[in-house]
């Protein structure tokens, strides 16, 4: 029985760290007290956890002394500046940013595929993946013990809570006034480049030299590092779809050893976290809806690529906020 522990949120007020209190609350969380910080806008609004209200405080670098674990989700920049003082204070820093997650003393885990790197944290801190990465690695990971993934090529398809709060309101604001029959101004616009209500925008984070973007870059090298797959390969274009809530991912894989169907659909019987759903033929596959406010991914569509040898063509599907941050973030800390 794990002892009762003293846990902060940082980012509290998001749409992560709401998600961080629903994951600890469900999961029964062994917790002797919980601090929630946020900036200076949300100190002292409070907010319910097991029935007891809790006033949140501004996070400065003095927050985390007598904490043990500090659960990260507020921004890179947040995370640089204040994760080493946490570390430095005695807490485990998990992080949801990208801040820490290359750092080669920072360990990178998907509790059902890596959890034994967890227990080697020099630094005190371990880094949750980018949320498209653990939904595609927790569909591949099983196919992978099997057939010993060498490539990847992925299209995303991701929801506008993975832009925390501010996308979430952005559609729903265009939305509304769609449904009006008002026009969208430049103004109803700041959150992506283009309108995203009715529309799809292949374009997630920034722009690299290359003409990816950072956001498919972290599926290459989160995705070696995650899986020990130095020479691994993968090629991805990350796409904003006008869905609230659960990313979706299309990915044609490519392994070491010729691929069976059936035998690839039989993987997934009884693994941890993800489920099958695929019965095309009776309109049965993963869709965001599914996944919606669950902890399990789901993957379908599983079919012999065409182009590829030894591929298959699969359809994931998960919810970002929980599996791909808050859930992810949750499961370390019990690991730990
Ligand atoms: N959303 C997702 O699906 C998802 C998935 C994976 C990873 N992540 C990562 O998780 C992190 C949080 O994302 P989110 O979607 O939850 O964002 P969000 O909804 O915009 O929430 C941001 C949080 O950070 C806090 N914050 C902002 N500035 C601060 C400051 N100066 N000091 C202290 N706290 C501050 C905000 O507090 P106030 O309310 O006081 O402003 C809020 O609690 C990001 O690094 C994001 O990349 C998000």
């Amino acid at each position: 029985m794990n002892p009762q522990k003293h846990i902060a949120i940082v980012g509290a007020t998001g749409a992560v760290g709401e998600e961080m209190l629903k994951c600890l609350a469900e999961r029964n969380f062994p917790i002797k007290e919980l601090t929630l910080l946020a900036s200076a806008r949300s100190a002292g609004k409070t907010t319910t956890f097991r029935g007891q209200e809790i006033t949140i405080k501004e996070l400065t670098h003095q927050s985390f002394e007598g904490i043990d674990i500090a659960l990260f989700s507020a921004s890179g920049d947040i995370s640089r500046e204040y994760a080493p003082s946490a570390a430095a204070a005695g807490c485990t820093v998990i992080d949801n940013s990208s801040a820490f997650r290359m750092d080669p003393d920072v360990p990178l885990i998907v509790p059902e595929i890596n959890p034994q790197a967890a227990l080697s944290a020099p630094k005190n801190i371990i880094a949750n993946p980018n949320c498209t990465t653990i939904i595609s690695l927790m569909a591949l990971f099983p196919l992978h013990k099997k057939y010993g993934l060498k490539s990847i090529i992925a299209s995303s398809y991701q929801a506008v809570s993975g832009s925390g709060a501010a996308g979430i309101a952005e559609l729903e604001l265009q939305n509304k006034l769609i449904a009006n029959n008002n026009p969208i101004t430049p103004d109803d616009i700041n959150v992506y480049p283009v309108q995203i209500a009715s529309n799809v925008i292949p374009h997630v984070d920034t722009f690299l030299d290359n003409g990816f973007t950072k956001e498919e870059q972290k599926m290459l090298f989160e995705s070696r590092k995650i899986l020990q797959l130095p020479e691994l390969k993968v090629t991805c274009t990350c796409v904003r779809v006008p869905v609230y809530r659960s990313h979706s991912v299309s990915i044609t894989a490519q392994f070491e050893h010729p691929v069976n169907v059936t035998e690839a659909k039989a993987s997934f019987t009884d693994q941890p976290g993800i489920k099958l759903k695929d019965d095309p033929e009776n309109n049965i596959y993963p869709v965001p809806l599914d996944t919606t406010c669950k902890d399990d991914c789901l993957v379908g569509r599983i079919r012999k690529d065409q182009v590829l040898e030894n591929a298959l063509t699969i359809w994931a599907v998960g919810d970002q906020v929980r599996k791909g941050a808050a859930l992810n973030a949750v499961q370390i800390a019990e690991i730990i």
